[in-house]
C-alpha cells in the first residue's frame, strides 16, 4: 500500500464516506498534502486517526472534544498503539455515566408511556430531571 493514500482510498478503508472526510479536515482533526494536481494524499496514519474518530462519536464525544483528545497525540512523530490506548483510557466512565443517564430517563418515562400529554409540569420527557425548575418560577418555555 503506498505511504499517501487518495481520499477515496481513505474512504474505502474506513467506510467513512468522502464528504465527512473533508468535513473532518475543514474542523481540523485529519490533515492531507496536496499533489502536484491539487488533490489530496493522506499519510497512511489518518487511518487510524479516522477510526478514533469513529471511535469517539459513539463515546458521545462531540467534534470539538475529539479535536482536544487528538491535540493530546504526541507531535513530531507517528503515534503508536499506547499513545491511543492514553486518549481512551478514561472513556470507561464516561460510558458509565451515560449507561446511569439513561436508566434514569427510562425510569422517569413510566408516566409518558401511552400519555402524550408533554407537560411541562410534569413530563420527564420535555423536562428531564426537572431542569426547569431550577431555572427559576414562570414561563421557561413556549
Ligand atoms: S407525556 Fe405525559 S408525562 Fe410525559
Amino acid at each position: 500500500m503506498p505511504q499517501l493514500l487518495t481520499i477515496g482510498q481513505v474512504a474505502e478503508r474506513t467506510g467513512v464516506a468522502t464528504s465527512a472526510l473533508r468535513f473532518y479536515e475543514e474542523r481540523g482533526l485529519i490533515a492531507s498534502e496536496r499533489n502536484g494536481g491539487g488533490h489530496r494524499r493522506y499519510p497512511r496514519p489518518v487511518i487510524r486517526r479516522v477510526a478514533f474518530i469513529l471511535f469517539a462519536q459513539r463515546v458521545g464525544l462531540t467534534l470539538e472534544q475529539i479535536g482536544e483528545e487528538l491535540a493530546r497525540l504526541p507531535a513530531g512523530r507517528t503515534p503508536r498503539r499506547e499513545d491511543w490506548a492514553a486518549l481512551s483510557a478514561g472513556w470507561r466512565a464516561r460510558v458509565d455515566e451515560q449507561i446511569a443517564q439513561l436508566e434514569r430517563l427510562r425510569d422517569s418515562l413510566t408516566d409518558c408511556i401511552g400519555c402524550g400529554c408533554l407537560s411541562l409540569d410534569r413530563c420527564a420527557l420535555v423536562n428531564p430531571e426537572d431542569r426547569l425548575g431550577r431555572e427559576g418560577s414562570g414561563a421557561r418555555r413556549l
